[in-house]
């Protein structure tokens, strides 16, 4: 794609992937993704913010064709999806120096194995002039990475913030058109790998309200020219209250503990509790993350397997660990052949989630009039819990 004009000598590069599915090996992209770089001529100096992937260097090495000279490159983010060409880029350009935070020097160099001769470090708040155009670095860590920053344009008002705000969206669309659409992949993608660091992120949030905003530019996805949705977003999703409701990431082998979630979803729901349930055979997990970021309860689902919990449980309790939600409750459900240690398995495995471990319910075999009852007494137990935190 030829470069897009965001505002007077300002461009959007880069590359709009319609076809991934998969980020880092790891993350689900429905929707695929993009990769933004973005082009600054100020009236002395001209600067690339942030690169694409190694692999895709052919398509911004077209899109830098006509771009004489280029005097800096910045590097808001050491990550190779906005870093792998750099190196490629300075080739191309040996005048030019690349800008970014003291940490992430070492990890470029690390990584890409770029000369230390070519880089400048900044400090937080320090500016940069390109004659008629002003950037200030602002850091902001752990967005996901230890060393990230983002890039304010005092004049444009435009905000550059890497994987800040970002969401995986493939579209010729430059800017937000559907914020419905727009809400669910960007809180997707914090769920993912934000969502771990939200305290960090809360200062974050807090350091950029000090800044006259236009328009949001992150490296992935569609732009925001209305940036209040999506900075409301994330204070929501970071501070904001947990919701009256129990997710349910589950698997059964037999039918048995599929019958249970069946009864406790609709004990709960009878009790006016909200519920997601995920089958972990099928479920896409970055559903599931997006459901993790506001629940107050998490219920497991699980048989007993090898004397523990399935594996596709054992991985959605280490997939929470990990993301380390705002959840304020959790428990077990399932059933089991002869015996095992499920609890004890999974309770060792979210040893970050600060949450009340509720009695679980693990039953013999098919479940009787016990179990569903014991399923109901925990379905109380939940609906009553929730009332006292206020949710409804
Ligand atoms: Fe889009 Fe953390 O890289």
């Amino acid at each position: 794609m030829k470069p897009r004009k965001i505002k007077d000598n300002i461009y959007w590069m880069g590359f709009v992937d319609w076809d991934s599915r998969l980020f880092d090996s790891l993350i689900p992209l429905p929707d695929g993704t993009s990769y933004n770089a973005f082009l600054i001529e100020g009236s002395e100096k001209t600067v690339l913010i942030d690169a694409v992937e190694s692999s895709l260097f052919y398509e911004i090495e077209a899109q830098l064709s006509s771009v004489a000279r280029l005097d800096y490159i910045i590097s808001l983010h050491a990550e190779q999806d906005h870093s792998g060409c750099i190196p490629r880029i300075l080739s191309m350009y040996p005048e030019a120096k690349l800008i970014t935070t003291p940490k992430a020097k070492g990890i470029l160099m690390d990584l890409l194995h770029i000369s230390e001769e070519s880089i400048i470090t900044v400090q937080d708040g320090e500016t940069l002039s390109l004659g008629d155009k002003t950037l200030e670095f602002i850091f902001t860590p752990w967005v996901h990475w230890p060393e990230t920053m983002v890039a304010y344009l005092k004049e444009d008002k435009i905000l550059f913030s890497c994987d800040f705000f970002g969401s995986h969206i493939a579209t010729t669309d430059l800017f937000v058109t559907d914020e419905g659409r727009v809400y669910e992949a960007a809180k997707r993608y914090y769920a993912e790998i934000m969502m771990p660091f939200r305290k960090i992120i809360k200062k974050n949030l807090e350091k950029i309200a000090a800044y006259d905003i236009d328009l949001i530019a992150p490296s992935h996805g569609q732009l925001y020219p209305k940036p209040s949705f999506i900075i409301d977003a994330h204070k929501d999703w970071v501070d904001g209250p947990v919701k009256n409701k129990v997710v349910i990431p589950y698997v059964s082998m037999h039918q048995s503990t599929k019958k249970m979630v069946d009864y406790f979803v609709a004990s709960l729901v009878d009790k006016g509790v909200g519920v997601e349930q995920f089958n972990l055979v099928v479920t896409d997990t970055g559903k599931l993350a997006i459901s993790l970021v506001d629940a107050a309860t998490i219920v497991i689902g699980t048989p007993t397997v090898l004397a523990g919990p399935h594996p596709a449980a054992a991985h959605a309790a280490f997939l929470a660990n990990a993301l380390r939600p705002k959840t304020k409750f959790l428990s077990i459900i399932g059933s089991f052949g002869w015996g095992g240690r499920t609890v004890e398995t999974l309770a060792g495995m979210i040893p970050n989630l600060k949450v009340e471990v509720l009695e679980p319910v693990l039953f013999k075999g098919s479940p009787t009039e016990d179990a569903f009852q014991s399923l109901e007494t925990l379905a109380e137990t939940i609906a009553a819990k929730h009332k006292e935190l206020g949710l409804e």
